[in-house]
């Protein structure tokens, strides 16, 4: 983790006239004294915490890294908790959502929750049971489809697996660990047809049958074998993690795209990589939080991050499951507090709910509202939708406007085109499950879903400056 400024969170350090950075070792020596170098460098953070996040339990993993780094301590819900004022600690629910909070300086009771909500999944595809079909002579790899993707873009790309295994790992059935696993070369690929092939696909889009046509080419059969043909994938994790084929149990695997994220553009205001929905939002959120240490608000700062967004938050990890409530709760039970100091606690919390934003594309120009175009590098965009899409409020909106001209970053508001369906996040579900006044934000960005997708440099860091303000506030 590169440090940022924590003296100043009025500072703004960007320039648009900057100018490319040069290449080679120069640019090192030259990053410090460019202005733009505090929001790429912040980027560049981003990046690198993506790539070493390819699956959201490793994302989890890479959170809790740079958690502990900053002397964060890891609580078990299993176990009694004692908190110390102003302790920081964690908390992992099943490996892919945790928790982080700061004590405040004041009681929960007195000075609320300031909760940044995001989620670590992202849409994608995943590994079936049972993966490998014979072809042909080729083995495939089976896939279900997590979420909604733009599976079009999975096609001709650098595949590979990451996830977690469950292994059995002792006489009681209870005797399980789970191991995280990542494949750094391509391991599967989707090829594409030939257009020659395929003579309309510019005309009516690649399409793929979910069932038929997304199994992803992963070797040639074994003709001598063919019993071993089965075995195959199952046996490679065996012989990766060491174990034997028999004690592979069950796993979670997701394929993610090798390639690692890139800057982009004249003059690199750009950067494109996969996850950035929502990862981006966590590590802003994660980055807020660490740079905040040395302040002592009187409320309680946490950030939370849940799986299963992207299939409906409704698990027992997700933004409509019990987590974040039995934290907060338990927070406060510590402390000594009674059930209705809790409910005390909430009246006086509010939760900013970060997911990534649609911004405006000028080959689609009329796919949003003319009024309300989120511009890429243009900060960060307030969600606001009276069917309740969304949670903003009018006087949760006029916070995050106080709040972005406090510290002196450009802001913007988006409503869906009257005539399209809104999409929607964990907001909502949070908020009504535990009543609290929420707002809906998120970074501007193309391509949401594709495997490649890709935001402004700028936004990154106004993004954690809203972010900083809004946790001490
Ligand atoms: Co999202």
């Amino acid at each position: 983790m590169q440090t940022l400024d924590t003296q100043n969170l009025n500072t703004i350090n960007f320039d648009c006239t900057t100018p490319l950075f040069p290449l080679g070792s120069l640019s090192f020596k030259l990053k410090s004294l460019n202005p733009m170098s505090h929001a790429k460098s912040l980027v560049s953070d981003l990046i690198d915490f993506i790539d070493n996040s390819p699956s959201p339990w490793h994302a989890v993993s890479s959170t809790v890294a740079l958690l502990e780094a900053d002397g964060f301590e890891q609580l078990e819900e299993s176990e009694a908790w004692q908190l110390a004022e102003k302790g920081r600690y964690y908390v992992v629910r099943d490996q892919s959502s945790l928790i982080a909070f700061i004590n405040g300086a004041t009681s929960p009771t007195e000075a609320g929750f300031r909760i940044i909500g995001a989620h670590s999944d992202s849409p994608g595809l995943r590994v079936k049971p049972h993966p490998i079909s014979e072809k042909g002579g080729w083995l495939r790899v089976g896939v279900e489809v997590y979420g909604g993707p733009i599976l079009a873009t999975f096609a001709d790309r650098d595949l590979s697996l990451a996830g977690r295994v469950s292994i059995n790992s002792g006489e009681a059935v209870t005797d399980i660990e789970s191991r995280l696993i990542k494949f750094d070369h391509p391991l599967l690929r989707l090829p594409n047809l030939a257009i020659h092939l395929n003579r309309e696909v510019n005309e009516k889009g690649l399409k793929f049958n979910r069932q038929q046509e997304l199994p992803l080419i992963f070797s040639l059969a074994d003709n001598d074998n063919p019993k071993n043909n089965p075995r195959v994938l199952q046996q490679l994790l065996a012989d990766v993690l060491e174990l034997d084929f028999e004690q592979i149990l069950g796993w979670e695997l997701a394929i993610y795209d090798t390639q690692k994220g890139a800057f982009w553009g004249k003059d690199e205001l750009f950067f494109a990589n996969s996850q950035l929905d929502n990862l981006a939002s966590c590590h802003a959120a994660l980055m807020a939080l660490l740079h905040n240490l040395e302040h002592d608000p009187d409320a309680t700062q946490v950030i939370a991050f849940f799986d299963h967004e992207e299939v409906g938050s409704e698990s027992e990890k997700g933004a409509d499951g019990s987590f974040l409530g039995d934290i907060l709760k338990r927070i406060c039970i510590t402390q000594g507090l009674s059930t209705e100091h809790y409910l005390r606690a909430l009246s006086q919390s509010t939760l900013m709910s970060a997911d990534m934003a649609h911004a405006w594309h000028p080959n689609f120009a009329d796919k949003h509202d003319a009024e309300h175009r989120p511009m890429i590098n243009s900060g960060p965009v307030l969600k606001i939708n009276s069917n309740q899409r969304y949670t903003t409020q009018a006087n949760t909106e006029a916070l995050f406007v106080k709040l972005c001209q406090q510290q002196a970053i450009p802001y913007q508001k988006f409503i869906n085109r009257t005539d399209l369906s809104c999409g929607s996040t964990i907001g909502p579900l949070t908020a009504s499950k535990l009543g609290l006044s929420s707002f809906d934000v998120g970074n501007p960005m193309w391509s949401m879903h594709s495997i490649r997708e890709s935001a402004g440099v700028l936004d990154h860091e106004y993004m954690l400056k809203l972010m900083r303000a809004f946790l001490l506030s």
